[in-house]
């Protein structure tokens, strides 16, 4: 099968790779030249284990090419991804949309004969019928179908979550033909859903909601775990052994009640937002009142860890050196959108600590972002001369540091667990001081 995927980012260039790993003729297309150029020389603009691998599969296969042309786009298939990114409006809530609705208006404006427009990207309620007005309001005289088919991937995993989705769902245009929708999109996912993969067929409205409200869940229960990390803290019982213990319960499932710094990177802080403005949109806002408390818990966090370094530091951060273990906003990922570690880092410096901060993969967009902080190339060089040292991602390589790495560099045996995934015993046993974030077990 021929198809087009639109956007090259994490979600657009895993499924343009995934589906000509699939056996599908794929041409992925962006607007970003130098992303383009990227790709098609077989390298992973960013960094997710497995992806270049697929990637370079895919074009050594000759099914996989990459362009900025839309016209070639247009002219290549008649099934259409749409994955471009739907960023959080500058000083707004809302979605921005411009990324979305520019290439319907572009690729609209170049159609013939019939096609199908398969949208990906996490979008507010609704956006499908509005695309299906842009295409009208074009004159285009193709005949233009929109399904809305959402990715669940998440970084790190996006390969397998691609390839081995927990379910696959397609929102469906009752004005449309949902049968032959649904046919293609069968046909396309073929090898998927021969390992028996759920498939839900919705109308778009329901499909579309199916995301953020995902995300909304799993915003929630981070968010949920953290509050009950104050509580424990205000007295004194440990989070991570009452998340176990709820965990066990299989209504409510241990995976995503890690307490600690909390959430960020480029979906859940925007999705949650974008939603609760939508809600307020719809007239529905009071539904949505509680996932302004889950944004703010989770911002309380990075608020809590700063005051934790604080308080380690003696009361004061002015000259003191804090080491920043981890930047990206979760580990196997180099995103450093929305990153609670970075955030962290940027208020210490503020409060007139000196901050050198390390990660493993993240170092080249962390000094993009945020060009003031100190970067080193190693965790112990981080380390050097620190007065506490804050592990805010929880990469494998820190979780195998050992006291003993550290002391002959660190001026204070100082370390302070912003997710709650070292050993306190460990640290504790060797002498240093351990500060968990969400309180401190007794060891
Ligand atoms: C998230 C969703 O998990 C995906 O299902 C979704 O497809 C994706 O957003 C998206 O909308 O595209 P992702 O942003 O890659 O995926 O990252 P997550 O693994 O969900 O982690 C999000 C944040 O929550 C990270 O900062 C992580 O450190 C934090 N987290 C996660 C916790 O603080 N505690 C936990 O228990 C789990």
């Amino acid at each position: 099968m021929r198809m087009t995927v639109f956007g090259c980012g994490y979600l657009g260039a895993t499924h343009a790779a995934c589906m000509a790993e699939l056996g599908h003729d794929v041409l992925g297309v962006d607007v970003d030249a130098e992303k383009v150029a990227m790709l098609a020389r077989g390298e992973v603009p960013f960094y997710e284990p497995g992806l270049p691998e697929v990637l370079a599969r895919s074009l050594e296969s000759g099914r996989l090419h990459f362009t900025t042309d839309f016209d070639e786009a247009a002219a290549f298939a008649d099934v259409h991804f749409l994955g471009v990114g739907t960023p959080q409006k500058r000083g707004e809530y809302a979605a921005d949309l411009k990324y979305v609705f520019s290439v319907v208006d572009e690729l609209a404006a170049r159609l013939t004969g019939s096609h199908l427009l398969i949208g990906k990207s996490t979008v507010p309620v609704g956006t499908s019928v509005e695309i299906k007005k842009r295409i009208a309001a074009t004159g285009t005289s193709a005949d233009i179908s929109v399904a809305w088919n959402p990715e669940f991937l998440r970084e790190g995993f996006a390969v397998a979550d691609t390839l081995r989705p927990d379910r696959i769902v397609l929102g469906l245009d009752p004005d449309g033909d949902p049968d032959a929708v649904v046919a293609k999109v069968e046909e396309v996912y073929a090898p998927i859903l021969a390992a028996e993969t759920p498939f839900l067929r919705t109308d778009l409205a329901t499909a579309e909601l199916v995301k953020v409200s995902a995300n909304a869940f799993l915003a929630t229960k981070i968010s949920f775990i953290n509050a009950m990390s104050e509580v424990c803290e205000a007295a004194g019982a440990d989070v991570s052994t009452l998340a176990d213990a709820i965990g066990y319960d299989q209504r409510i499932g241990r995976r995503f009640l890690n307490a600690g710094l909390g959430f960020g990177g480029g979906c859940l802080p925007k999705d949650i937002r974008a939603f609760m403005a939508r809600a307020g949109e719809l007239g529905a806002s009071q539904a949505l009142t509680f996932l302004r408390e889950v944004d703010s818990i989770n911002m309380r966090r990075r608020t809590a860890m700063v005051e934790l370094a604080t308080v380690a530091c003696g009361g004061s951060l002015l000259g003191s050196n804090i080491a920043v273990l981890g930047a990206a906003f979760k580990p196997e990922s180099d995103d450093v959108r929305d990153s609670p570690a970075l955030n962290v880092a940027g208020q210490l410096q503020l409060k007139g600590a000196a901050v050198s901060v390390y990660d493993p993969k993240a170092m080249a967009n962390s000094r993009k972002l945020f060009p003031t902080l100190d970067y080193t190339d190693s965790a112990r060089e981080a380390c050097h001369l620190a007065d506490a040292v804050l592990v805010l991602t929880e990469w494998a390589e820190f979780l195998e540091l050992k006291p003993a790495d550290l002391e002959p560099v660190v001026r204070k045996k100082v370390i302070i667990d912003g997710r709650r995934c070292l050993d306190p015993a460990v640290w504790m046993n060797a002498g240093w001081e351990y500060h968990g974030l969400g309180g401190t077990p007794r060891v």
